[in-house]
């Protein structure tokens, strides 16, 4: 069977505050933010933040929900850390970098033969940054990350299941994985190439009680892979049917892809998603991408009310070169402190 997906398209998780998640991905990861939007489901409003690789390319794209209205509980069923490639020979410059942050961190292992280290996001999200000297993908870069130790993009994702085999099963089946390895309490799921963007891995956690599927500051949310197009969406869902997977969402219009949904038997949700035409840059510049709040065209009318409901939020002036003191269009009267000046890319 010809399956449509590629690797990884995009990482979803809810943080907390939305001042100390720009912080974290922009200064810490050092990921260029690419988009403010916000949350489309739900009565309230919520930002929708999107950060990438330099050139935001799929699978290097980590979005995230500030959602301190509710709190989320980690635990089986769910993604347990997301995995971003860096070179190999970075890990002393990532350890240093960590502990001028003061973000906890487990030290360096190894899994798989690769070496990594797993960090704390300030709502207890779990990342890795795992040398892989193979990932040629072009990270951004900021004052403190250089682009010799920046960060390319995804590896994958490690999800908990309390049982192995059928979350196996549908990442085989339906998606069209291959199993390349078992470690212990880790499996290695891998699809088209493999590698760097292209791993999912399983981790057995037998005893660790289910996590929560809400929207929930400090747990991710879902993964999402790479299709093609929108025909190949219908291909998916088509997939999913035939094997009895039969509670695939509808295609969901995401402004910038098009997406799916099916929640997999390991309890993870699971998104395809299709890039729109323009893809991130189907409504700002690529060199100003994330410097002012962008709606999608249904809410557009109802700007005021959603800005009212966001906290103020300030973007790094190395995020793209947009004059001092100059207004993007469609910043938000609470937006004001926003500043952003001139900078390298
Ligand atoms: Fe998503």
């Amino acid at each position: 069977m010809e399956y449509p997906a590629t690797g990884l398209h995009h990482v979803t998780a809810c943080a907390g505050a939305a001042q100390p998640d720009i912080d974290f991905f922009t200064q810490v990861i050092g990921q260029r933010m690419i988009k403010q939007t916000i949350l489309f489901d739900g009565r309230y409003a919520h930002y929708h933040l999107y950060y990438s690789n330099a050139k935001a390319e799929p699978g290097s794209v980590m979005t995230t929900f500030p959602y301190s209205r509710v709190k989320g509980r980690k635990g089986s069923g769910q993604i347990q850390a997301t995995i971003y490639t860096v070179p190999t020979g970075s890990l002393s410059f990532w350890l240093d970098h960590l502990k001028r942050h003061k973000i906890e961190n487990k030290g360096i292992q190894e899994r798989f033969g690769q070496k990594f280290i797993r960090f704390m996001h300030p709502s207890g999200l779990e990342f890795e940054v795992l040398e892989d000297s193979s990932d040629k993908r072009v990270g951004w870069h900021t004052p403190e990350v250089s682009k010799d130790v920046s960060v390319r993009g995804f590896f994958g994702t490690v999800l908990s299941v309390r049982e192995t085999s059928e979350t196996e099963r549908f990442f085989v089946d339906a998606l069209g994985f291959r199993k390349t390895g078992a470690e212990g309490v880790h499996t290695r799921l891998e699809v088209a190439s493999g590698g760097a963007a292209k791993t999912i891995i399983l981790h057995h956690e037998p005893e660790k009680p289910q996590g929560s599927w809400i929207f929930g500051e400090g747990t991710p949310h879902h993964v999402a892979l790479n299709v093609p197009d929108d025909d190949a969406l219908a291909q998916q869902k088509g997939i999913y049917d035939e094997l009895g997977y039969t509670d695939c969402s509808e295609i969901k219009d995401r402004n910038y892809f098009h997406s799916i949904y099916c929640r997999c038997p390991g309890g993870i949700l699971v998104e395809c998603a299709a890039t729109a035409d323009g893809g991130f840059a189907r409504d700002e510049p690529f060199d100003r991408l994330g410097s002012s709040l962008l709606l999608p065209p249904w809410f557009e009318s109802r700007r005021a009310e959603i800005v009212a409901m966001l906290e103020p939020i300030r973007v790094p002036e190395y995020n793209g070169p947009v004059a001092v003191g100059t207004a993007a269009p469609g910043v938000g009267p609470s937006r004001r402190d926003a500043t952003f000046v001139g900078g390298d890319k």
